[in-house]
């Protein structure tokens, strides 16, 4: 049986970065399912209507360098609110975590709702405000922000929208390992994944 791996968490809790890590750890392929909506949300911001972006997403679409700007990021957000644009996203996703190799998959409902029968679900969070310092290093450093209080009030926008939604709000499955990185380095994150995802496999 292929294994999966589901890690949601709000916006910047560092989903990506331990997402990356375990995959290379285990040798699992690794999705970052916000570049779906990302994706679908620049189209938008470019004038496609939602659905339709959403029903002929290629590839191509989530290889170009802009998607991680905060207004793509606002956008995505909002189109991620609509039922048809997820259901159009849906089968990929499930189809990715049933590699042979095994899977890791990271977003806001994977343990919820693309994959609930995932092997391993881990919750990713961190404090509001330690996560927006942590994104606005990171947009700052790629002349991509403007100031930590605009990153903050843009996280926070975003985490009260992706909880409130009616389709596959965020929130943590039953069954989820929380791990908070408020205080945490980044190894010291990616050890508490990887020791929550060995418990499991043994
Ligand atoms: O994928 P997600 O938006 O949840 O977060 P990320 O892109 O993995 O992490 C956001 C930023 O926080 C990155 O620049 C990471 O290097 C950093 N980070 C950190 O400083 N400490 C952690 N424990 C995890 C991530
Ligand atoms: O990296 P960060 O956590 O800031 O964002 P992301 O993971 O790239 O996701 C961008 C937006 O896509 C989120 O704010 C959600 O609205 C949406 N999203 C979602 O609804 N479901 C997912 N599985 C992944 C992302």
């Amino acid at each position: 049986m292929p294994f999966t791996i589901a890690i949601d968490g709000p916006a910047a809790a560092g989903k990506g970065t331990i997402s990356k890590a375990v995959a290379a750890h285990f040798g699992f392929a690794h999705l970052d399912t916000g570049l779906l909506y990302r994706a679908v949300g620049r189209k938008v911001l470019e004038g496609a209507k939602a659905v339709t972006a959403a029903q002929t997403l290629e590839a191509e679409d989530l290889q170009s360098g802009d998607l991680r700007t905060p207004e793509v990021a606002q956008a995505a957000s909002k189109v991620a609110a609509i039922p048809d644009v997820r259901a159009a996203l849906v089968d990929f996703q499930r189809a990715f975590a049933l590699r042979s190799g095994g899977a890791v998959l990271d977003g806001r409902d994977i343990g919820t709702v693309i994959c609930p029968q995932a092997d391993t679900k881990l919750f990713v969070t961190a404090s509001a405000e330690v996560r927006a310092r942590r994104r606005y290093d990171e947009l700052a450093a790629n002349d991509l922000a403007d100031n930590y209080e605009t990153v903050l009030a843009d996280v926070k926008e975003r985490d009260a929208r992706d909880m409130g939604r009616a389709d596959a709000p965020l929130k943590p499955a039953a069954d989820a390992v929380l791990i908070d990185t408020s205080d945490l380095s980044i190894e010291s994150a990616i050890a508490a994944a990887i020791a929550a995802i060995d418990a499991r496999r043994a």
